[in-house]
């Protein structure tokens, strides 16, 4: 979505504004825009495309110390130069940037118009400069009190006032906003990645709390006006901005993360061969009386879900089930405080997911949140989280947060199975060595990439390419045939192996490529059957196994990946398919990091 900076100090802000926005790019990059202070005036400078296209327009050597800056994800309005943010008031005296959507912006768009106001964008976020332009008496925290309460909907606000040219004024809803303060200035943010410097003082703001920045510090106030006391938050060092180091692409380097990945996540939770959740809170009876459990995630993390659900039923032999998060409340769950709801995001922000989660919570579900973020909202609203420490992702496709979200999930499943005695001591310290060895094995595997490079010539060029898989082999065909669409735009698509028989079989002509995934051992001979079946149109089967056994023909291409449990397969074979989308995007010439109209971290339903 939407990226917010601001900065205050005894810098030049523009340098500030464009490396914060740079390192925010990742969260949206159809346009660009800043606002500074220049002679007492609020200039605007916006672009087209990405936060690196404002360089050539912004007054590199400007002595504005003041600024906020901006990058666009479109929702309303076509990602051009007129919706790109700041927007500014009619009477030019309040530059306005926003993250989220004020949902009953028509409504308010056609007052506004009545009274005389003309618009010049499509955005919903013009109706904020020009209702603070309308509140104004002298006093901005006074007119943010009085407009707030009239936006419906979720926003995360960086402005401006002429007539405070020292100042920052933020206020936010159900977007998530930071300040940084340090000995050069002060600092706004929608993510503590775009801070200038990884030094300084963080503080979150609240939902309807009211921010005024300055050089030398921050004041907070409620919406009544209210002074509050904001406590430093503690960011990990993992989560402070890092670079791509030697590797072309973030994507590229944070495939190569998952090992550390991995470990770190259950560095904590695994420990002298036990798993420890001590946040779970929920003792053998608790767990015995489970009724259902339910996982609830979006994207990527939604496979990880998908995962979650194949191994609880497998390990506690109780339902379980996998939502796509914007779906849940059109499914009418059954949850209720008798259920185990697992939220899964990496951002901890995804709008969706939050919503979802929000709803399971009214029906009484005990909530664990398994997040990247300890300071997200998901994590915060949880009943208990579990913290993966995937460290920073900025590959807009993810990989690594996705590995660790299956480190949490197994050690989750394996302890509530063997808490529920449905796993026996010999059984679950099996399960404890295996999961012990397979960061080990994640780095082993990924010490060669040469046929991902060959599979990426074959796919490069195919217009349709199916992936298939049984059990947890499908998940990782979801996951995988996701990852080659997000990142090189190719047609593909999952679907359960047994399935496809009855449905997309159709589409299979000779030289189709069909990636095959065979690493669940009690579904194996089935799948083995239905690449025959493959064959026999004409397939081209690239095969990701890890039975030794398995020959394949003669114009197979195989892809042996290391042998695990069953239940921990996804995070082996997942792998090649990682490497396969990278090298596929990187032939075809994709913005790998940064695929066309994804974000990041999408903070709209
Ligand atoms: C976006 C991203 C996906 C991600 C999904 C869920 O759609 O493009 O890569 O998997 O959001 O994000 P979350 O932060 O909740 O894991």
């Amino acid at each position: 979505m939407c990226g917010i900076i601001g900065y205050t100090g005894v810098q030049a802000a523009v340098p500030v504004i464009l490396q914060g926005l740079e390192r925010l790019e990742y969260r949206g990059y159809d346009s660009a825009g800043m606002g500074i202070f220049e002679n007492g005036e609020i200039a605007m400078y916006k672009t087209m495309g990405s936060p690196s296209n404002l360089k050539e327009k912004a007054p590199q050597g400007s002595a504005a110390k003041v600024g906020i800056g901006h990058t666009r994800w479109a929702t309303h309005g076509a990602p051009d130069e007129k919706n790109a943010h700041p927007h500014m008031s009619a009477d030019g005296k309040f530059a306005v940037v926003h993250n989220g959507i004020i949902e009953n912006y028509v409504e308010l768009k056609r007052e506004l118009t009545e009274k005389g106001y003309i618009f010049r964008s499509e955005t919903d976020t013009e109706v904020v400069a020009f209702l603070l332009e309308e509140a104004y008496k002298g006093d901005v925290k006074s007119a943010l009190s009085e407009i707030m309460p009239k936006l419906n909907g979720s926003y995360a606000l960086g402005i401006l006032c002429s007539d405070y040219p020292d100042t920052i004024f933020c206020a936010k809803k159900s977007s998530p906003l930071f300040v940084g303060i340090d000995a050069d200035g002060g600092y706004l943010a929608s993510d503590v990645a775009a801070f200038y410097k990884n030094s300084g003082k963080i503080y979150k703001l609240g939902d309807n709390e009211i921010g005024i920045i300055k050089k030398d510090g921050l004041k907070v106030f409620d919406i009544d006006g209210c002074r509050i006391r904001k406590t430093e938050v503690k960011i990990r060092e993992a989560q402070r901005y890092e670079g791509k180091g030697k590797y072309e692409h973030f994507m590229l380097k944070e495939i190569y993360e998952q090992p550390t990945a991995f470990s770190a996540t259950l560095e904590n939770i695994l420990v002298d061969g036990k798993i420890k959740l001590g946040c779970l809170k929920m003792n053998r009876e608790k767990i015995k009386h489970l009724n259902h459990i339910e996982f609830i995630a979006c994207g990527s993390a939604y496979h990880a879900g998908v995962v979650g659900a194949y191994a609880a039923q497998k390990l506690l032999n109780i339902p379980a089930f996998s939502f796509i998060a914007s779906e849940y409340i059109n499914r009418s769950s059954s949850a209720d405080e008798n259920t185990l709801v697992v939220i899964i995001s990496q951002s901890g922000e995804t709008a969706d997911t939050l919503a979802a989660m929000r709803e399971a919570k009214k029906r009484n579900a005990k909530i664990v949140s398994i997040v990247n973020n300890e300071l997200s909202t998901i994590a915060q609203e949880s009943d208990c989280v579990i913290l993966t420490k995937a460290g920073r992702e900025v590959a807009v496709a993810t990989t690594k947060a996705f590995s660790a979200q299956l480190a949490v999930i197994y050690a989750l499943c394996i302890r509530l199975s063997y808490s529920a005695g449905k796993i026996d001591r010999e059984k679950y310290k099996n399960y404890c060595t295996e999961l012990s060895k397979i960061s080990e094995k994640i780095g082993e595997f990924l010490k060669e990439n040469s046929y991902a490079k060959s599979i990426a010539e074959i796919l490069k060029d195919t217009d349709y390419c199916s992936f298939i898989g049984r059990g947890f082999d499908y998940c990782t065909a979801m996951e995988g045939a996701l990852k080659l669409k997000e990142i090189s735009y190719a047609h593909c698509e999952a679907y359960a192996a047994g399935e496809l028989k009855h449905g997309t079989i159709s589409l299979i002509e000779n030289g189709t490529p069909v990636v095959a995934v065979v690493c669940d051992s009690s579904v194996a001979t089935k799948t083995l059957g239905n690449i025959k079946e493959c064959k026999a149109r004409g397939a081209k089967i690239i095969c990701i196994t890890n039975d030794e056994n398995y020959k394949g023909d003669a114009d197979d291409v195989i892809v042996y990946v290391p042998k695990t449990e069953d239940i921990f397969s996804v995070s082996l074979s997942v792998l090649p398919l990682q490497l396969i989308a990278y090298y596929t995007a990187k032939l075809k010439g994709c913005s790998i990091d940064k695929p066309k109209n994804l974000a990041k971290s999408v903070t709209v339903e």
